[in-house]
């Protein structure tokens, strides 16, 4: 199973603070943007994975992550020169799936709460099975989203891009799962009005082949998608309570490769001795000598 970071854009819904910063390099309270939406991937145990950017922005990543050995998984590297739509990233990406299942996640999308990794589970097994998987997520503005509409009982089915009128309160966050098709079904959609590849429309496709599973995030679970700048400070916030309170880190790509078993003890502690000013650094060496 391949896995795709989607990290283009200019985020101009965040100017000044991305004019001259990719929005996904910005700190989200003690490790960059990226970390969250990369860590869900580590986490449904893909090691393979494409990092899209923009072509301005593309060395600031690679200056971050490398080719992922650090940790133990490959990463590789692509441009989306133009910001056209989320799809694209099928388009992009084509080599590099090589007819798997792949997922993809947007790289300002942090996911929080109990019961993840069973879902993220679920979604790859029914991705390597055939279908997709879609993560719905309960809001007070579902007009800013994709809106997904559900049955009785809890089936989807109706899948919008930012309605007018939505048809219910829960909108699609920024994390698919899809089997081996995606790639040729992208390839077939046209750009919508405002001339983008949408993902909606992808979702579409596996919507009348009876093909999408929807995963509810549920009650208590926390999905912020920091386009704004209240969003992205109300994620710092979020993050710094949650890690101080329960005193384990959100995010943290090396605890993940770690705990996976991708990197040696003495890998972690490399990894740790680079951020040996911050309780970043100090959190991921307590980690590599607790049991
Ligand atoms: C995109 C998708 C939308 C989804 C959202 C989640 O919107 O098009 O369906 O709900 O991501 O973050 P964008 O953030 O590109 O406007």
């Amino acid at each position: 199973m391949k896995g795709i970071v989607l990290a283009g854009g200019h985020g101009t819904r965040l100017h000044p603070l991305t004019q001259a910063v990719s929005k996904q390099l910005l700190p989200v309270y003690d490790k960059p943007m990226i970390y969250y939406s990369l860590s869900v991937l580590l986490m449904a145990g893909i090691r393979e994975v494409l990092l899209i950017t923009t072509p301005e922005d593309n060395a600031a990543f690679k200056r971050l992550l490398g080719d992922g050995s650090d940790l133990g998984i490959s990463i590789k590297y692509e441009v989306q020169d133009s910001p056209d739509g989320l799809a694209q990233a099928f388009v992009i990406g084509k080599d590099f799936i090589d007819g798997e299942p792949s997922a993809l996640v947007l790289g300002d999308n942090i996911f929080y709460g109990g019961g993840f990794t069973g879902m993220l589970k679920r979604a790859r097994t029914h991705a390597e099975e055939g279908g997709a998987t879609i993560f719905a997520c309960k809001v007070n503005d579902p007009q800013r989203f994709g809106v997904v509409e559900f049955d009785e009982e809890g089936h989807a089915i109706s899948i919008e891009e930012k309605p007018r009128h939505p048809r219910s309160d829960y909108c699609v966050t920024g994390l698919y799962f899809y089997d081996e098709h995606a790639c040729d079904f992208a390839a077939n959609l046209q750009p919508s009005n405002r001339g983008e590849l949408e993902i909606t429309d992808l979702n579409q496709v596996y919507l009348e082949k009876g093909q999408l599973s929807v995963e509810n995030l549920g009650r208590g679970f926390a999905w912020f998608d920091t386009g704004t700048v209240a969003s992205l400070a109300n994620a710092a916030e979020f993050i710094r309570v949650v890690e101080y309170h329960t005193g384990v880190k959100v995010g943290s790509i090396e605890e993940i490769a770690y705990r996976s078993g991708w990197i040696s003890r003495a890998q972690l502690l490399e990894l740790a001795s680079r951020s040996d000013k911050t309780d970043y650094g100090h959190y991921l060496k307590h980690l590599a000598y607790s049991h």
